[in-house]
């Protein structure tokens, strides 16, 4: 979709949580069997953030929403609507986003969750879009919130090494000069979600004995088979954003790629032929994060000083369902 000229939305505030407690490669070769040297090369992860016990993901994304509001100088009640995207509610119902509008005592705005997995936070602005530009919504926070630990099999080796938790947030508001989003573009195949998902706990396998005994509420993966899809489909999504805003791929000052797997990173960096360094990259230190994942990245980048204004970032994700999607921003 191309933008109406002159109406879009912009990125007013940012804002990230992740848990202190770090666990590193060297912990998970004690839990199973794997190695450093294993890790880095086939996924770019160094170490991951956990949760501690008692935190559930609305505690997470509280304290990133708390400081995107005020890094856009507004308080809880200035915002009219909260969106959270997650895959790891802290309960199925309600929403985590009223967990999230009560935590932040933001009165009663609408609140609700996306699912659509890694890629809910780019679902989220495009809808964000809709809603501030049909004018039904003027400020918007948008929070990306995970906590992937507490589904996560630790015996199982081929999954465990791969996530973490941590949670980033933004603040959406009709923008008022050049910057904003310029295009968006959003897929999903049902067909494909097998290959990544949580078997049980909804209502086609509700919670039993038996369910527990399988382990069928942890998250499932057929790891190379996502690979190869995600590789495909991010590319597709990046250049058909790109595409629709009438942007060149020498036009882009950053890509933003969900953070799922160093060489998928890559792999979509390659196909805009972008050098090295205009490829953000933060998995090393948190792993997957899935839906958190690009706001953590916006966040970071900012902060680093690294977005001027102007520049052109082309955010681009891939996740459950299967789904994917593509936004260009100017800066
Ligand atoms: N340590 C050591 N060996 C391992 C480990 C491990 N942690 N995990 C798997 N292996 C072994 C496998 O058992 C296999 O051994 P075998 O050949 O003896 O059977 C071998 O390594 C190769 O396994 P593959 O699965 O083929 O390895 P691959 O190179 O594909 O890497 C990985 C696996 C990292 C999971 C990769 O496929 C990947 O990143 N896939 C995409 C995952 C992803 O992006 N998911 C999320 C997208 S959506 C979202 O973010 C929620």
């Amino acid at each position: 979709m191309k933008k109406e000229a002159g109406k879009r939305i912009k990125i007013t505030g940012t804002g990230i949580y992740v848990p202190d407690k770090i666990l590193t490669n060297a912990d998970l070769e004690k839990m199973v069997d794997t190695s450093d040297e294993w890790i880095i090369s086939r996924t770019g992860i160094k170490e991951r953030r956990v949760a501690s016990e008692d935190q559930a993901t609305s505690d997470l994304a509280i304290e990133a929403g708390r400081e995107a509001l005020n890094s856009a100088g507004l308080k809880a009640k200035d915002i009219d609507l909260i969106i959270v995207g997650t895959s790891t509610p802290d309960t199925i119902f309600p929403s985590t986003g009223c967990w999230v509008q009560k935590g932040l005592g933001a009165g009663n705005v609408p609140a609700f969750d996306i699912s659509a997995g890694c890629t809910g936070f780019l679902y989220g602005m495009i809808l964000a879009e809709g809603l501030i530009l049909s004018g039904a919504h003027k400020r918007i926070l948008l929070i990306g919130g995970e906590l992937l630990t507490k589904i996560t099999n630790w015996e199982d080796r081929n999954t465990c090494v791969l996530f973490g938790d941590g949670a980033g947030a933004v603040v959406l508001e009709e923008s008022d000069d050049e910057s904003g989003m310029l295009s968006s573009y959003w897929k999903a195949d049902g067909n494909l979600g097998e290959l990544l998902y949580q078997p049980a706990g909804g209502s086609r396998i509700p919670a039993t004995d038996q369910s527990v005994a399988q382990r069928l509420h942890y998250l499932h993966m057929k790891g190379n088979e996502v690979f190869k899809h995600a590789v495909k489909k991010m590319g597709e999504a990046a250049v058909e954003a790109l595409k629709s805003a009438g942007l060149k791929k020498e036009d882009v000052d950053y890509l933003i790629p969900h953070q799922a797997n160093m060489r998928i990173i890559e792999a979509t960096g390659r196909r805009l032929k972008l050098p090295r360094e205009k490829v953000f990259s933060n998995i090393h230190k948190y792993g997957n994060v899935s839906v958190a994942s690009i706001p953590i990245s916006i966040h970071e980048l900012n902060e680093e000083g690294k977005l001027n204004k102007g520049n052109i970032v082309l955010m681009v994700a891939f996740g459950a369902g299967f789904t994917w999607a593509a936004v260009a921003y100017r800066w």
